[in-house]
């Protein structure tokens, strides 16, 4: 069964540890999840950007399938479906779709608009029961190869949305999606102090998982990350396995072109990654 991630996340801030959020973009990436989670007996949450979810035609689809993969596989630990950066449009499609948490990413819109927005979606969700993730400051990245630094939240800002009522919390303290550049200042632990005291108990998500350093790693999940979002090391680990397996000539071999061997390499480092997350993140065993 799915379930929203508040549970999870209470019970990991309260505990000293971390959940991971693994983005899935298809089968395989959600099965290997689900499967690596179930057999470190961990509780997950299954991230789905806007665009992936478009890539595995449409919400709905997503919905279905993961619901019916935990059924099938015989997953028990506690599973959250949770849409990622999304805008306001694409929150209210996933309600309606069935997925059992979303992100609404307002960090980018006048402060007010963030305020109202997220405020909507907060009754929104404890209507239909999920959990709600907001965002203040935003999150670096690459965009057409320039890599921008992140930003670092306002505190006084995050405890105004912690306030709204809403599950979880994505701070920007210098974190950035995908690679850091050599020159990162690493991650700011004065405004993260801040902002843990500014929002009160609530669980803080930490993006950018790839690149950050296990003893910052650490450090966040002591001063109150209890989520932590894992995308681009996935996708690298994929890519990596895939490619040595097709330059090693392994997908001519035998009867023809079989597109379950070519993805079986890729699918078992996203396991791999997973593993070694999770230990990290210390929420092995916690389901
Ligand atoms: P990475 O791609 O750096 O792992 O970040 C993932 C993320 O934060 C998704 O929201």
């Amino acid at each position: 069964m799915l379930v929203n991630a508040k549970d999870m996340l209470v019970k990991a801030a309260a505990s000293g540890y971390a959940v991971g959020q693994f983005n899935i973009n298809n089968l395989e990436w959600t099965k290997a999840v689900l499967t690596t989670a179930q057999e470190l007996n961990s509780p997950v949450i299954l991230g789905v950007s806007e665009g992936a979810g478009k890539y595995m035609c449409g919400f709905k689809t997503v919905a279905a399938m993961s619901r019916a993969m935990v059924e099938s596989l015989g997953i028990t630990v506690p599973v959250a479906l949770h849409l990622d950066h999304g805008s306001y449009g694409a929150c209210l499609d996933c309600v309606e779709a069935g997925f059992t948490s979303i992100m609404f990413d307002g960090s980018h819109l006048p402060f007010d608009e963030n305020i109202e927005k997220t405020s909507a979606l907060v009754k929104l969700c404890a209507e239909r029961g999920l959990s709600l993730e907001a965002e203040v400051g935003s999150i670096g990245g690459e965009e057409d190869g320039v890599v921008g630094m992140g930003e670092v939240a306002d505190p006084q800002e995050c405890g105004r949305i912690a306030a709204l009522g809403v599950t979880m919390l994505a701070a920007g303290i210098g974190n950035i999606h995908g690679k850091y550049p050599a020159n990162w200042k690493g991650l700011d632990f004065g405004a993260l102090d801040k902002i843990h005291q500014a929002a009160g108990s609530i669980p803080l998500v930490l993006h950018g998982g790839t690149g950050i350093p296990e003893d910052m790693i650490r450090k966040a999940i002591s001063l109150g990350v209890a989520k932590i979002n894992v995308n681009t090391e996935c996708q690298l680990s994929f890519q990596a396995a895939t490619r040595a397996y097709i330059e090693a000539g392994k997908d001519l071999q035998g009867k023809g072109f079989d597109p379950r061997k070519l993805l079986a390499p890729g699918t078992e480092a996203i396991k791999a990654t997973v593993r070694e997350k999770t230990a990290l993140f210390g929420s092995a065993g916690k389901a």
